[in-house]
């Protein structure tokens, strides 16, 4: 297994200093930079829309993770493309033909991912795993920061490593909620590669040193 990943979400920054929290953010030991695209209907919540992501996207020196909580992901592949996403996550759940959906997404030139809600068991991917690059575990109901972690996520992450070795797939495991530095060994020890970390990064009083002891923590 490589170094486990830290990705960083922008849900939790401040949304008045942007500039100065995405500039924090490419100083820091981060890995990858979590953008939550929400629309309303597939989650009770609307983040921020094309022309914020746009500029965000500009200044970001990281490896751009976009994670869709829209319905019909498919009509915005091409917009993600050109705005600079390096892996487009969408939902299991938002897609009617996920397998075509995850080969527009690498026609388009970006790495695919699927994300998974709680409630949607790991092997509905079974048949497209060696086709995903990352899967995105959702370890609380996706739409907001802060929410308490869920701790079968852990199970689920062990079913989803087994199927990965099994296939011989080199596919990721991101985890996405409640992630803090007192679940991510345990989070890693069942399989984790990737930990996205919004509230525990963003409201510690120095973030910079956060990430780079949760990146710490995780890779012992
Ligand atoms: C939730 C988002 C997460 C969120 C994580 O819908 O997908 O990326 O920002 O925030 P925390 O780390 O605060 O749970
Ligand atoms: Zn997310």
């Amino acid at each position: 297994m490589g170094t486990v990943k830290i990705a960083p979400s922008m849900l939790a920054a401040d949304f008045a200093n942007l500039e100065r929290d995405i500039h924090m953010v490419n100083q820091s030991e981060a890995d990858w930079f979590h953008l939550d695209i929400m629309d309303g209907v597939f989650v009770p919540n609307i983040s921020f829309g094309m022309p914020v992501l746009k500029a965000m996207a500009e200044h970001t020196k990281k490896t751009l993770d976009v994670h869709l909580m829209i319905v019909d992901p498919d009509r915005y592949i091409e917009t993600f493309a050109q705005i600079g996403a390096d892996v487009l996550t969408v939902h299991a759940e938002a897609c009617t033909h996920l397998h075509r959906t995850l080969q527009a997404i690498k026609d388009a030139g970006m790495q695919a991912g699927v994300a998974l809600n709680p409630h949607t068991p790991v092997n509905v991917l079974e048949d497209v795993i060696n086709d995903i690059d990352v899967v995105c575990i959702m370890s609380v109901n996706p739409g907001f920061g802060g929410q308490k972690f869920i701790q079968n996520t852990y199970a689920k992450v062990r079913k989803l490593r087994a199927m990965i070795d099994a296939h011989k797939s080199a596919t990721l495991i991101e985890i996405d909620g409640g992630v803090n530095a007192t679940n991510c060994t345990d989070l890693v020890e069942a399989g984790a590669d990737v930990l996205v970390a919004g509230s525990f990064v963003f409201s510690s009083k120095n973030p910079l040193e956060t990430i780079k002891n949760l990146r710490q923590v995780a890779n012992t």
